[in-house]
């Protein structure tokens, strides 16, 4: 096991990579813990959660509302959860943002912890501090910045994750190496077929690499001010694509990087060699670097991207392998510089 820890002004946090759910009870203060999870990772894995409460939610994005927030404040009340109790979300990045959101917000914040179920949640969406809830049609517009004490990154768990939810976290993966990391990028270019076939030490690798990327970033900059954005490579497309098309986060965010990446070969000349490697290695992964999509309706999604500043926005391009840049484009700008055929 290798640990990671976070300091950031709002708050600590201890990234547990290689960490078993068997022994979450070793981190916990309190004999019984509150238990967030969902209804798959419950069935699962339900047989090695410690004793304590626990509240299940239902699966899938749409889930992810202040309704599903309401419902668990709810629960609480009925549990007569108070300040000093303990809130573990078991679950992948949905549950974790909500649960985390919750913990958070009832009676101004209780002290809360992950056990990350997806490679998508370990890589990325448990690392970090941001949890929240969609609303009104805009994904993640509601929420906080507060840390969990602790994550476990357990990687025996993801042996029940569906293929196509293990592919779409290694994007994540691939977004890291290509945004911080040419010497993880070259490990995927090399190993790619062990990271297919789950070889427990190639994950592990993998997984601690990524919450070192992101953690390290994080902590220069935990509420986003600057560096941090470098983490949304991809991504002001790739969500705009994900709305669109209804695709898996880690597919749309492959397309996105691919489309980010040729931006970024006409304005911060970036090699065409880079480009094609990035398509390759998210190829070997089975993920798309083409999809096709109605331009007007990403546009307008883009639009209503949180992350847009008045018309311009700031867009992560791609110098070379390992190093990205922040910019500012006018939407015109980002809509004239990508390729005719998307
Ligand atoms: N807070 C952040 O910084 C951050 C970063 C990235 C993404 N996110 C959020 O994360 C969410 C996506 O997370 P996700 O991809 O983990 O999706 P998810 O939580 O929906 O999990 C994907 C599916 O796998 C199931 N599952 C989870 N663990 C399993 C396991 N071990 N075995 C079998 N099935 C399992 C779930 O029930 C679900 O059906 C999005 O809402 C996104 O906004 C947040
Ligand atoms: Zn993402």
């Amino acid at each position: 096991m290798k640990t990671v820890e976070l300091n950031t002004p709002i708050g600590q946090s201890t990234i547990l990579v290689g960490e078993r759910l068997e022994h979450l009870s070793r981190y916990l203060p309190v004999k019984m813990p509150i238990i967030i999870t969902d209804t798959n990772v419950e069935k699962h894995w339900g047989h090695y959660f410690p004793s304590g409460a626990v509240i299940t939610i239902d699966t899938g994005e749409g889930i992810k509302t202040l309704a599903t927030a309401g419902f668990l404040y709810d629960k609480l009340l009925a549990l007569g959860a108070d300040r000093s109790s303990f809130i573990v979300g078991i679950g992948g990045g949905i549950v974790c943002d909500i649960a985390g959101f919750v913990a958070s917000t009832y009676m101004r914040g209780l002290r809360f912890g992950f056990v990350s179920t997806t490679l998508l949640s370990q890589v990325d969406a448990s690392v970090g501090g941001k949890n929240g809830v969609n609303f009104g049609g805009y994904k993640n517009i509601v929420g906080v910045f507060s840390q969990p004490e602790f994550v476990i990154c357990d990687h025996h768990l993801l042996k029940t994750l569906s293929q196509r939810e293990f592919q779409s976290g290694l994007a994540e993966v691939v977004k890291h190496g290509a945004i911080a990391d040419r010497q993880l990028f070259e490990y995927l270019e090399e190993n790619w077929n062990r990271v297919l076939e789950h070889d427990p030490a190639v994950i592990e690798k993998v997984v601690y690499d990524s919450v070192m990327i992101k953690s390290t970033i994080v902590n220069r900059d935990a509420t986003e001010q600057g560096e941090r954005r470098k983490l949304n490579f991809g991504h002001t497309l790739g969500h705009a694509i994900e709305k669109v098309l209804q695709v898996l986060h880690g597919e749309a965010i492959s397309a996105g990087m691919v489309l980010a990446a040729k931006l970024s070969e006409k304005k911060a000349d970036l090699k065409p060699q880079d480009t094609a490697r990035l398509c390759d290695l998210l190829e070997h992964f089975q993920l798309p670097v083409r999809l096709e999509f109605d331009r007007q309706d990403v546009f307008e999604a883009i639009g209503k991207d949180k992350k847009r500043e008045g018309a311009r926005l700031k867009f992560v391009l791609l110098k070379e392998i390992g190093q990205a840049v922040v910019t500012e484009l006018s939407i015109r700008e980002l809509e004239d510089g990508l390729p005719f055929d998307v």
